[in-house]
């Protein structure tokens, strides 16, 4: 859904108001009438209006550039990662685009000493007659009425600049941008869950039974993973994301004493709680994504710390108040100059889909938005996500844009690639969550974005043993969960493919072309009858075990799945690769997909299975591309140049 272009369109459209001066062009018009916001009287000129002019930030053109110097291990400069300043710095807005600014303001009559700058430089504001603003960008403000609240705001259909200004101008509000309005969102990637059963739990050392249930053995043994050393970096902590799903003590210490009993009673995660959040809660409210995030990820990297990034005051969290945004308030936690940062069209958190602070509803976190407030860990776990038709294009690509910087920072990202193969949640828009009439498939948010890393879940089919190969996941409706579960994987309807994977992808449609056919470029979906953008970035990046796991939830033995299970996995195995380096004298890793997709050898190649959803099979797993997860710890180690 596309509210607005983001860039500058040159229009014909004639101006009833001032008379452009013949050097001013349209910065930014609204493509089309909103049905939420009713246009009503024009404004009279002397109401006051504070105006933001988001200046364009330097620099971000060449982000992906400079990621790959520090990501790709045959730079000179990998691992070489970047100090939070140093990135503040490089993207700021340059000292020209400050200067062209504020001279075409003191020029067009408002006095400097009125001109302020935020501390991030990112906006430069003042307060204004709407008659000053509108002379200013040859415009004319009208009231809007919300039609479902009543709410009232101001803004115009387009507005425009001097040309010699407009490349450093993101976006000015009040502008042409119409605050949002939140919707339920669906539940994503919240683990699938059954009784097993066999109603007592397997010999914790055995791996006779992991084709029934995945155990901390069956893990280690699939991937090779060696025993932990007793000796742990302080400065390596894995982080493990959750929101409106909280884990219980007592579920914890039960998975310990039944499967991992050298990891003690009482072990727990370093809280880092953002913006109201609290853990743990009494076990009969305890959520199954947390318990299984950290019953999967202690037995790997303990005695290592995990430190909670738990996010949300209540209200939002439990979606008691809607928020459709995802993640901005625990990206601004991490980034505080993400807090007012402008790119592609916004600034700040987005008015209408993310949670506010102080939350004025009843009960909510009375406290400031948290920015700036912890320091990333160097790889955090994220089994959380929407689809990519749930929000707009330029709230995704500005938190695409911080993924990059946090990248840049030596912080490895991995998310959950979701649990409906092609498809979004059944009930996203349509019955079974696919776009156009149900038959299109459903790209997944913030899995497209190019900059971080995604875990697609594989099984083992019964009758196999850990030393056969998996299979990607795939379980039919009601064999066993009561709805259907498949890895998630597909092509970016947003991103174009990058570089680091271009390879990959052409082999895999060359050898191994999907029987379907397709649509080249976002602005052709659907056409042709085509079901999914053949020129978009492809996910997964990787995967891992996400079936059957043995975990105990609400104070009962059960079996979960998803990417959900994959993914901090993963996150464990990479921390662990991570601990290594820093015994050896070196860092972090970063981002990790040049260097997993230069080395694909040194994962262990999955061929069996596919990822159904919108009444297809969905995507064949091939060799070299879809679904690849390791085998040999040992080798990865290797691979990150241990
Ligand atoms: C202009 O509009 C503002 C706000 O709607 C109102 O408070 C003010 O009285 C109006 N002024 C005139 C001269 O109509
Ligand atoms: C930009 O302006 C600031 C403050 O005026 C100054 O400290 C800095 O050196 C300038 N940077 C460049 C590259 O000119
Ligand atoms: C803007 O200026 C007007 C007139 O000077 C003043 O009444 C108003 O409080 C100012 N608004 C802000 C937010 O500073
Ligand atoms: C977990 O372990 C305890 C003993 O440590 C045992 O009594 C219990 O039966 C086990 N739970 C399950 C579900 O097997
Ligand atoms: C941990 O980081 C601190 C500073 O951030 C550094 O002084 C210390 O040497 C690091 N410790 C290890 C074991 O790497
Ligand atoms: C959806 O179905 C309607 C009616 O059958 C048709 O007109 C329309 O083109 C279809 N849209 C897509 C995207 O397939
Ligand atoms: C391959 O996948 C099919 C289901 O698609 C499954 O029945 C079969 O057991 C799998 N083979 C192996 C070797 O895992």
């Amino acid at each position: 859904m596309k509210f607005l272009s983001p860039f500058v369109v040159l229009s014909l459209a004639t101006l009833s108001g001032a008379l452009p001066a013949s050097d001013h062009v349209v910065h930014e018009k609204r493509s089309g009438a909103s049905t939420l916001w009713q246009k009503a009287a024009r404004v009279n000129g002397t109401e006051n209006v504070i105006v933001r002019i988001g200046l364009t930030q330097n620099n971000l053109d060449r982000g992906y550039e400079y990621l790959m110097d520090v990501s790709d291990s045959v730079s000179p400069n990998y691992g070489k990662f970047w100090t939070p300043e140093k990135v503040a710095e490089t993207f700021a807005p340059s000292n020209e685009t400050v200067t062209a600014v504020k001279q075409w303001l003191i020029q067009g009559g408002v006095d400097a000493n009125r001109l302020s700058q935020t501390k991030n430089k990112a906006w430069i504001v003042f307060n204004a007659t709407t008659a000053e603003a509108e002379t200013l960008l040859h415009t004319q403000y009208y009231h809007y009425k919300n039609a479902v609240t009543g709410s009232t705001t101001i803004a115009t259909d387009q507005y425009r600049l001097p040309q010699s200004v407009t490349q450093h101008v993101d976006y000015i509000k009040p502008g042409v941008v119409l605050p949002l309005t939140s919707r339920k969102r669906q539940a994503g990637r919240k683990p699938l869950r059954y009784q097993p059963s066999k109603k007592t739990t397997p010999n914790p050392s055995s791996l006779a039974t992991c084709d029934e249930a995945i155990t901390p053995a069956c893990v280690a043994a699939l991937y090779k993973i060696p025993v932990a050393s007793k000796d742990v970096s302080p400065n390596n902590s894995l982080g493990i994301f959750e929101e409106g799903d909280y884990y219980s003590q007592e579920d914890l210490d039960l998975f310990f004493k039944n499967f991992t009993r050298w990891i003690p009673s009482g072990t727990h995660p370093k809280p880092a709680f953002i913006d109201g959040a609290e853990a743990p809660v009494p076990v009969d409210e305890a959520g199954a994504e947390s318990d299984l995030d950290f019953q999967l990820a202690y037995p790997i990297v303990y005695p290592q710390a995990i430190t909670l990034f738990q996010n949300d005051d209540y209200n939002y969290a439990s979606e008691e108040i809607y928020t459709s945004g995802f993640f901005n308030t625990f990206l601004d936690a991490l980034d505080g100059s993400y807090c007012t940062y402008c790119a592609d069209g916004e600034c700040g958190d987005a008015s209408g889909l993310d949670p506010v602070y102080p939350d004025t509803n009843q009960g909510g976190y009375t406290g400031q938005l948290m920015c700036g407030t912890y320091k990333p860990t160097n790889v955090i776990s994220i089994s959380y996500g929407l689809q990519e038709d749930d929000l707009p294009e330029y709230y995704q690509k500005r938190q695409c844009n911080e993924f990059l910087k946090l990248g840049l920072q030596g912080t490895s990202i991995l998310i959950a690639s979701g649990d409906d193969g092609v498809a979004g949640p059944p009930g996203d828009y349509t019955d079974d969550g696919c776009l156009g009439n149900g038959t299109i498939f459903s790209p997944a948010f913030p899995n497209s974005c190019p900059w971080v890393t995604n875990v697609g879940a594989t099984k083992l089919y019964p009758g196999y043993t850990v030393a056969d190969g998996e299979s990607a996941a795939y379980d039919p409706i009601g064999d066993p969960y009561s709805i259907a579960y498949a890895s998630g994987g597909g092509f970016s309807n947003i991103y174009p493919i990058p570089s680091y994977q271009a390879a990959a992808v052409a082999e895999y449609f060359n050898k191994h072309n999907p029987p379907y056919p397709y649509y080249k470029g976002a602005a052709n979906i659907g056409k042709n009858g085509g079901l999914y953008n053949r020129l978009g970035r492809g996910y997964p990046d990787v995967a891992a075990n996400g079936d059957n796991i043995a975990m105990f939830n609400a104070g009962e033995y059960i079996l979960e799945g998803g990417t959900s299970a994959s993914t901090p996995i993963f996150s464990s195995v990479i921390n662990r690769i991570i601990e290594k380096r820093i015994a050896a004298g070196k860092g972090p890793v970063g981002f990790l997909n040049p260097v997993l997709y230069r080395n694909a050898d040194a994962l262990n190649d999955i061929t069996n299975g596919t990822n159904p959803g919108c009444g297809t099979d969905g995507f064949s797993t091939a060799p070299g591309y879809v679904s690849i997860v390791f085998r040999s710890i040992s080798k990865v180690m290797l691979m990150l140049d241990v």
